[in-house]
């Protein structure tokens, strides 16, 4: 793999073989043409292929104008979204970012603080955050490409007043930044009313194939992290894999890898990582999956942990409950920061063994013993070897699963790019709250859960 991101397949060997990854060859060359020729289902979702390449320039060059703007003229960065239009600029935020970023005192912190709305529903949160920020100098970036996704329509009308009653209407349309279709919904309409700084989700990107469109590049950009470096890593990913080879693309052989192991009734797959600044990366490779391939009855269940917090937990069950899952490592080789363990001259705790040692040392012995002792226990382990957190690794790794994704879901013999079942629920709630167009689910559903 490109600058040093490498998968390694060595722990599935005891259940897939070589040879059946090869065998898969054939159909792969089938998934891979039909998103190299746009002829499979949900073909006219296929615009985050090139993105690293053919994104809009004049709306990147805006985009880093908008970052440097809000950094200057904010403490904080609200970024409203759900789902696809708030978890890839969280994955990236976290992963790159220093872990306690936003309690950090003002003179030894270089970038704002970040803070979410409109990714869930609750009272409590919503009024602890204003509690937070209300005395902030605050930005706001509200995404939605629909424009009527309830959670951020609320979160964003509550923002909009909380900041056109501290700052005015005039100085308000300088602190909000608006992604959105580029004609539709209703937040395109308010943005065009208020004359607010419009950003584009492209008709042909899905939600959660869009972190390198305005939906992930502002808010990335605005808390101080190299989008040009990330673009450049998605790049050379999107180079090494459309390759049609198998042997040559490891997107690909990752793809063949799952699609076997749930043919072998392997049909949970946990993304593990060592580094608590992942743990949003873990949310973000979830909704890709489970959105992308869990639907017609079918598809491998995305879970993630973090270890070693998780394995004090979780741990027990992957090594000795039903064996019906396998997981991928993402093994990060270099820490951002490194801490040694000093001697003690009593070594009540007993830990001198330890001496001299990096925490990062313990971590990575903690990882190899996790991976013999999971596969051992007979689940299947992946691991992706990545270099260091970085904007450029990140950018890998997003085009890198994005690609497997893609391919997997048609090696499934599913659409990746559409995502129905998310509806039903909001049909439900919309009954119940008695929104105009809903009377006929709420006669449904009369009687109830009343
Ligand atoms: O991936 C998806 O399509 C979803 O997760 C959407 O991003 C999410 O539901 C938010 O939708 P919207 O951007 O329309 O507010």
């Amino acid at each position: 793999m490109n600058k040093g991101i490498k998968l390694d397949l060595s722990k599935v060997a005891p259940y897939v073989q070589e040879k059946e990854i090869m065998n898969m060859q054939s159909d792969i060359s089938i998934a891979h043409n039909m998103i190299e020729n746009k002829n499979g289902r949900g073909n006219d979702q296929l615009g985050w292929v090139d993105l690293p390449v053919y994104y809009d320039e004049n709306e990147f060059r805006r985009i880093k104008i908008a970052a440097q703007k809000i950094r200057e003229k904010s403490d904080a960065l609200i970024i409203i979204g759900i789902g696809g239009s708030y978890l890839g600029a969280r994955a990236a935020i976290e992963m790159l970012s220093h872990s306690f970023n936003n309690i950090l005192p003002k003179d030894k912190r270089r970038n704002l603080a970040v803070f979410y709305a409109g990714n869930n529903m609750s009272s409590t949160y919503m009024y602890d955050l204003i509690h937070i920020v209300e005395e902030m100098n605050l930005s706001i970036n509200v995404i939605s490409k629909s424009g009527t996704t309830t959670e951020p329509a609320v979160a964003f009308r509550i923002f909009k007043k909380l900041l056109e009653r501290k700052y005015g209407k005039e100085e308000t349309r300088n602190r909000i930044y608006v992604t959105t279709d580029s004609k539709k919904g209703v937040l395109r309409e308010i943005a065009d009313r208020e004359g607010y700084e419009t950003f584009t989700i492209p008709d042909d990107v899905g939600g959660r194939y869009s972190v390198l469109t305005a939906v992930g590049l502002l808010p990335i950009a605005a808390s101080g992290i190299d989008i040009d470096e990330m673009i450049r890593g998605a790049g050379d990913a999107r180079l090494e894999c459309r390759i049609e080879d198998l042997q040559k693309n490891p997107a690909y052989q990752y793809a063949a890898v799952r699609n076997i192991l749930y043919k072998k009734e392997k049909i949970i797959e946990m993304i593990v990582n060592f580094e608590p600044c992942l743990h949003y990366f873990g949310e973000w490779w979830k909704q890709l999956f489970a959105e992308s391939q869990g639907k017609d009855n079918k598809g491998i269940f995305p879970a993630s942990v973090d270890f070693s917090t998780d394995l004090h937990s979780m741990g027990q069950y992957i090594q000795q409950g039903l064996r019906i899952m396998f997981e991928t490592f993402i093994n990060v080789e270099k820490p951002r920061r490194e801490i040694f363990i000093e001697k003690d001259n009593e070594n009540v705790d007993g830990i001198n063994f330890l001496d001299g040692k990096s925490i990062d040392f313990i971590n990575h012995q903690a990882f190899k013993g996790t991976v013999l002792a999971h596969n051992k226990g007979n689940v299947p382990v992946i691991v992706l070897n990545v270099p260091e957190l970085t904007a450029y690794y990140f950018g890998y790794m997003v085009y890198f699963f994005e690609k497997s994704c893609g391919i997997g879901g048609y090696l499934m013999g599913i659409n990746p790019f559409d995502q129905p079942g998310v509806e039903t629920y909001k049909k439900n709630m919309f009954a119940f709250l008695g929104k105009p167009g809903y009377e006929y689910k709420k006669k449904e559903l009369e009687g109830i859960l009343d």
